[in-house]
């Protein structure tokens, strides 16, 4: 029996038009466009204004990553974020409606910053079933609608944006094809990166929650160090299952967390800084959009080109992680937002 992979055919991006600089935060917040180049190499992010949505982005990435692929129709739609446009549904069904897929499964995958990696994981799983053909996996943020504005940690790092890939069932040894997905999670570092309030432990607690309870929380320094230790682990597990040496990786395609992180865990790996390809300049750390804003990005700008063996690894609250492995394949061009 032939083994069924999901295959990328198709990859497409959307950011919200704002750009916010370092001096603009730092007109309110004490922080500076020097710290936070130094500290995360982030310059700027893009943020949506008020009335733009998740699903709004992950409609307009969803669609350009179908014209990339050439198709009209897939047979799931699953959207990875942590700012679903409302608690309760789903934002993935909406989103598929907007994209003429009435009908078809939609479900939202809630790994955050890993979100990508865990849907990759998903979309695979529906492809090997047998019963699905074609996958959409959007990652998309609004990112900036839970950050406190009072919150410098959080304000200078994290953009708004989203990236999609199409995925057609094909076989292992195509260029495209999503090679063993290393996941993972610890629980107990929840209180590292969480929203306090909204959900049914601050409900069932019966208390009314502080207005700033409902904004992401972040400790920054053990999420890094977490960030550093689990990714480069995850990474190396994933070229180990797919049988990769390092010499193998052309490319290093890692969520934009903070360029620092970035930097060292291809410094762990023994990657060179050649691999390593990255965005989180101009667009910040956009969570589940992070990776395939960044695959759209690159693939647009020659960064990444097929044949390119490509490391992708992620890791995000939680705490989740995850890494695979791909050939990068032939896609139609699409037009990326700069
Ligand atoms: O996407 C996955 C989840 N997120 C991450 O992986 C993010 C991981 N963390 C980070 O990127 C970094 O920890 C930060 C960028 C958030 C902070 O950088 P750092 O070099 O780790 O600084 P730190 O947390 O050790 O804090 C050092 C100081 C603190 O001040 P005190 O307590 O020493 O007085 C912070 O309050 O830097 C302060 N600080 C800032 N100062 C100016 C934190 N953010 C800022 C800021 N501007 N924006």
């Amino acid at each position: 029996m032939t083994t069924l992979r999901a295959v990328i055919c198709g990859v497409g991006a959307a950011l919200p038009p704002r750009v916010v600089t370092n001096d603009e935060l730092s007109a309110y917040l004490d922080t500076s466009d020097e710290w936070i180049r130094q500290r995360t190499g982030i310059r700027t992010r893009r943020r949506v204004d008020p009335g733009t949505a998740t699903a709004d982005l992950a409609t307009e990435a969803g669609a350009r990553a179908l014209a990339s692929a050439g198709v009209t129709d897939v047979d799931a739609v699953v959207l990875a974020t942590a700012t679903p446009d409302r608690l309760v549904p789903a934002t993935a069904p909406e989103v598929a409606t907007r994209l003429g897929l009435t009908g078809v499964a939609a479900y939202d995958v809630a790994a955050v910053c890993s979100g990508f990696v865990y849907g990759l994981a998903s979309a695979a799983g529906l492809v090997a079933t047998g019963d699905f053909r074609r996958v959409l996996l959007i990652g998309a943020e609004a990112y900036s609608t839970i950050i406190d504005p009072k919150d410098r940690t959080t304000a200078a790092i994290f953009g708004d944006g989203a990236g999609a890939v199409v995925l057609r069932a094909g076989g292992p040894g195509e260029p495209g094809a999503i090679g063993p997905v290393d996941l993972g999670s610890d629980g107990s570092l929840v209180e590292l990166g969480m929203i306090p309030a909204g959900g049914s432990r601050q409900r069932s607690a019966g208390g009314t929650a502080a207005p700033e309870d409902h904004y992401f929380r972040m400790q920054g320094g053990d999420m890094y160090r977490h960030a550093v230790t689990r990714m480069t682990a995850s990474a190396s597990t994933a070229l180990d299952r797919a049988g990769w040496r390092l010499s193998d990786v052309d490319r290093f395609v890692p969520h934009q967390a903070n360029a620092r992180i970035a930097a060292a865990v291809a410094e762990r790996l023994g990657l060179t800084g050649d691999q390593l390809v990255s965005n989180i300049e101009h667009v910040g750390n956009t969570a589940a959009a992070s990776i395939p804003l960044l695959l759209a990005q690159a693939a647009a700008d020659g960064r990444l080109r097929p044949g390119h063996r490509v490391l992708l690894a992620a890791f995000g609250s939680g705490a989740t992680w995850g890494a695979t492995t791909l050939v990068w394949p032939e896609v139609g061009a699409v037009p990326i937002p700069s």
